[in-house]
């Protein structure tokens, strides 16, 4: 089980294994893991399709490998500490042995209303162990689970249970969220009524708001209430559908990213043991929702797999105050901590009154997650919270990834602030320019892509497969490009810039432009908007939209610009709100129709006078008039 490298020479060794044998090095890592059958195929791939397999002919369950395997020595052992949002109210916690029961009667629970293998099931849910057993239990029968974030709209929701076809939703009647209590069942009620697929509803009694159930509706703890606590696993093939996890790109809906059990399995418990070095008996603390890849990954599949001990957190950084992330750490003695360059330039700002009264001696590691950490997060998270001892782990990765690519391996590997560093074993990172062409070492910025398949790559994007490739494989032949520009120094280590494609990260979460502008254009007053992303102190990037309204401009614009934000937080969630909106009577457009983005994003940066070359534009005086009422 224990897969840590544990030097950076050793380090070195890997990775030239891993690209010189890669097969022979994923097996041996595979190997530590129970297989019902063992595979026949350790890989085949080939990225045009793109098809990639691993460990073919595998046949396993994921939760025999995180509960199973570990019950004859850790039983009684803590899985999870639950931290609830109010500090003043009691914590739970969970040990392997009891979570290993939970998910069992919960799996019966969910096969009696005829869930089983290769259904897709959406969860809904707050930050609860439930929300844990929940996911495992569908692991444990082979439905194939598809989470949306709780904060999420209705007909976020409704979207994404129609794309996946969902048989059933689990979900609670609310959640807790810093001083505040969100109602989760009115949101599924009206989501459900535009989804004919969902059979069921199971509910979780989480805030004790006593919801009036549907037809469809059943009670989470009548559900398990007579059930065994057993459940035998069902067998999986290694390339079996492990979940959907919907992400956003450059155009269009969301799309599934799809993972597969195997390679997501060895993957995900790897980089977990590397890059946090966890060693037998510590403490770790991915701050994360589990409606995120990194809560999947490195709450749930990547520590259980590896028999740790993590800390689940159902609240906010911020409540009762700005210390609370730090009190945390202390009352559990967490060892590693991963939170989002966001949080921590948030919690900076409140002050070191915040940090000071918290015992941090027992960190060990420090991880950044979600965006490009800037150069004075990463010196105050260094300083403040790791207290100059505990090395900075810059995670690069994606939904798309499954787990960590490019970082620092605990406290084995150099530093360099605003470096993410160096590819883990098993991946081959190129910087390509826009002739595809490889760069050489040079600081140049280039577009990175993957030239090599690691075992969690994404198999595919639900229910269309073109759109993978178009996507992911189709810029440059026979690489997975990444959609992020990066430049890479003379000593290899790699420093992310940030999305190159119409792409914005808003506090680390992801949202196409095209996405937010489907959003505005529903609004009653929208003609339409052009959507692009500016530097914001705190959230890392913010969401400046442009709409045209319609009638032209008036005086009482506030009603207007109201009205679209609320429509925005109908259609994707409060998450994805505008941070400005302006109204205009034009956008700037080329003699051939386009819109010129890259004018837009110099005025929500602040440019007022250069814009380069504008000789295209079908009409200057609509960017003056831009300009003269810009925010
Ligand atoms: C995008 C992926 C998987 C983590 C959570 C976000 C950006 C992520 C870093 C980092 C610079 C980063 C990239 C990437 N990103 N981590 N350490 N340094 N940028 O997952 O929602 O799929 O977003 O987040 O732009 O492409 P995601």
């Amino acid at each position: 089980m224990n897969l840590r490298i544990s030097s950076f020479d050793e380090y070195k060794t890997a990775y030239e294994k891993s690209t010189h044998e890669p097969e022979a090095f994923w097996e041996e890592i595979a190997d530590t893991f129970t297989w019902q059958t063992k595979w026949k195929n350790t890989l085949s791939w080939e990225f045009n399709t793109p098809n990639v397999k691993w460990f073919e002919g595998g046949k396993l369950n994921i939760t025999e490998n995180l509960l199973d395997r570990h019950l004859p020595e850790r039983a009684d052992q803590v899985a999870f500490h639950w931290e609830p949002n109010n500090p003043n109210e009691a914590g739970k916690q969970i040990t392997y042995g009891e979570l290993h029961e939970e998910v069992c009667k919960l799996s019966n629970g969910l096969k009696e209303l005829g869930v089983g293998k290769g259904d897709r099931v959406c969860i809904y849910m707050p930050m609860v162990i439930e929300s844990v057993v929940v996911i495992l239990a569908c692991a444990r029968i082979g439905a194939i689970h598809s989470i949306v974030f709780a904060g999420f709209s209705s007909q976020a929701l409704a979207d994404r249970i129609n794309d996946a076809e969902a048989k059933l939703v689990l979900t609670a009647d609310g959640l807790n969220r810093g001083g505040k209590k969100v109602d989760l069942k009115t949101m599924v009620d009206e989501a459900i009524s535009k989804c004919p697929s969902v059979q069921h509803v199971v509910v979780l009694d989480c805030i004790n708001s006593n919801p009036t159930l549907n037809e469809k509706d059943i009670w989470y703890h009548e559900l398990i209430s007579n059930q065994s606590e057993f459940c035998i696993a069902e067998e999986m093939d290694s390339e079996d559908l492990l979940f959907i996890l919907y992400t956003s790109g450059s155009t269009g809906k969301p799309k599934g990213v799809v993972h597969t059990c195997g390679g997501y399995m060895v993957y995900t418990a790897y980089s977990f043991q590397n890059v946090f070095q966890y060693q037998e008996g510590d403490v770790f603390w991915c701050t994360a929702d589990i409606g995120w890849i990194t809560g999947h990954s490195y709450i749930v599949y990547g520590p259980l797999l590896s028999g740790a001990t993590s800390v689940i957190f159902e609240g906010i950084p911020t409540f009762p105050d700005p210390g609370r992330f730090w009190q945390v750490c202390e009352k559990y003695k967490v060892n590693q901590f991963y939170t989002a360059p966001t949080a921590i330039r948030s919690l900076m700002g409140a002050g070191l009154e915040y940090v000071q009264p918290y015992d941090l001696s027992k960190l060990k590691v420090i991880g950044s997650v979600g965006e490009p950490i800037n150069e004075e997060a990463w010196q105050w998270y260094y300083k403040n919270i790791g207290n100059e001892k505990c090395p900075v782990v810059d995670t690069w990765w994606q939904t798309e990834t499954g787990g960590i690519m490019i970082s620092g391996l605990g406290d084995l590997s150099p530093m360099n602030p605003t470096h993410a560093g160096y590819p883990l074993p098993g991946i081959q990172p190129v910087l390509l320019d826009n002739e595809g062409n490889e760069i050489g070492d040079n600081e140049v910025e280039g577009y990175l892509c993957m030239k090599f398949p690691w075992p969690s790559i994404l198999r595919t994007t639900y229910g269309d497969h073109e759109r993978c490739k178009n996507v992911y494989f189709s810029n440059y032949d026979g690489y997975y490009f990444t959609g992020d520009g990066a430049k890479r120094d003379k000593n290899g280590m790699y420093r992310i810039i940030g999305r190159v494609d119409d792409v914005i990260n808003v506090s680390g979460h992801r949202f196409g432009t095209a996405e937010i502008e489907d959003a505005i254009n529903t609004n009653e007053y929208a003609i339409e908007s052009a959507v692009v992303g500016y530097p914001h102190d705190i959230k890392g990037q913010g969401i400046y939209a442009f709409v045209v309204v319609d009638g032209g401009l008036k005086d009482d614009d506030e009603a207007i610009i109201e009205s679209i934000s609320v429509s925005v937080s109908q259609m994707i969630g409060k998450i994805a709100k505008p941070d400005k909106i302006q109204l205009v009577s034009g956008l700037p457009k080329t003699r051939s129709g386009k819109i010129m983005r890259r004018i837009l994003r110099k005025i929500a940066e602040g440019e007022r006078t250069n814009f380069g070359d504008t000789s295209t534009l079908l009409d200057p005086s609509v960017v003056e008039e831009i300009i003269d009422r810009a925010l």
